[in-house]
């Protein structure tokens, strides 16, 4: 895998303040990389360090191998970002800020700014004066310009703020192919699970200015599921049912939800054994059974929670 984000012992203080304690953190080429944390945590001071925004108090951090404070030139042509809100000229169209940056940004080619403006979806209102935006519109002409030279790596804040539902959706879309099929290293930070969870390939977890753990997805998740299966079981007389299968075992929990449904919990090694038992014996006693349906793991939101919590970090 190619190195896309190289970040070694990085250290920043405001004043009195360390704000970043030795953050360590490797992103790649393909990859969408989910930063995330309460707010206060450290994420915009570490993307503005990226950027060249803020200077860095100790550590160093390249893009693609070359360093940002000793090479900051070459660095900073293989990154586009959008840190904190998209700027752009109001009285200006959304086509001609994009011809203003195209000139900023050496090699820029007419057919590239139409080919960034489909990307982003903004065909039909690109010739409109920016000032007519909704925050949408402007975040997406933030991205289209971010885009413009090609970028391997791209820089996203909280890009979700202010974004609707369907417009979270076309985000993650856009987000998406071009990591899986362009090849660029995406980061994006972000203080919703949620979200992340849908968007993210990895994600590094930031509290209190520490990188307190760097997963895929999936391993986050199974890593603080819990070791408990729990089960929502559909029968005809549910009290009864559950009594049934309560007296079944010692290590089998639960509570009757209504007439006809209960749930029940035990150890996931029972697994196995129990699954098939338990329907038995309720068959045998002549009770019905329309359906058995496991309740889901746990999701990012509770497992950030619960982390959240452990740490005992200060949402601001
Ligand atoms: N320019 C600044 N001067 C002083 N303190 C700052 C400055 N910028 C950020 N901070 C502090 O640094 C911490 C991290 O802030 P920030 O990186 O913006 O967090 P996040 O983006 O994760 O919400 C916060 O406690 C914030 O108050
Ligand atoms: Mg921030």
């Amino acid at each position: 895998m190619e190195t896309a984000i190289e970040i070694r012992g990085l250290n920043k203080s405001f004043g009195k303040r360390h704000v970043l304690k030795d953050v360590n953190l490797t992103t790649y080429a393909g990859e969408v990389f989910g930063f995330l944390g309460p707010n206060g945590a450290g994420k915009s001071t570490t993307i503005k360090m990226i950027v060249g925004l803020l200077s860095i108090d100790e550590g160093q951090i390249s893009i693609c191998g070359n360093d940002v404070e000793k090479n900051f030139e070459d660095a900073m042509k293989l990154v586009g970002a959008i840190v904190e809100n998209p700027e752009s000229y109001k009285n200006l169209t959304g086509l001609q800020n994009l011809q203003l940056y195209a000139r900023i940004r050496k090699g820029v080619t007419p057919e590239r700014v139409q080919e960034v403006i489909e990307l982003v979806g903004l065909s039909n209102r690109i010739k409109e004066k920016v000032g007519k935006y909704s925050l949408g519109m402007k975040q997406r002409l933030g991205l289209a310009q971010a885009l413009l030279h090609h970028p391997k790596v791209l820089i996203l804040d909280e890009p979700t703020n202010g974004l609707d539902p369907a417009g979270i959706k076309t985000l993650r879309d856009i987000l998406k192919k071009l990591a899986h099929e362009e090849g660029v290293c995406v980061l994006v930070s972000s203080h919703m699970m949620s979200e992340m969870e849908l968007m993210c390939d990895r994600v590094g977890i930031i509290m209190n200015g520490a990188m307190v753990d760097v997963k895929t997805i999936d391993e986050l998740v199974a890593s603080a599921a819990s070791d408990t299966l729990t089960f929502h079981y559909y029968v005809d007389r549910a009290e009864e049912a559950f009594k049934t299968v309560s007296e079944y075992d010692e290590t089998i929990s639960g509570h009757v939800m209504d007439e006809t449904h209960f749930e029940i919990s035990y150890p996931s090694d029972k697994t196995d054994r129990f699954s098939g038992e338990l329907n038995r014996k309720l068959f045998e006693s002549g009770y019905s059974i329309y359906s058995i349906t496991p309740v889901t793991n746990k999701h990012l939101e509770d497992v950030f929670l619960q982390m959240t919590q452990e740490g005992g970090s200060q949402i601001a």
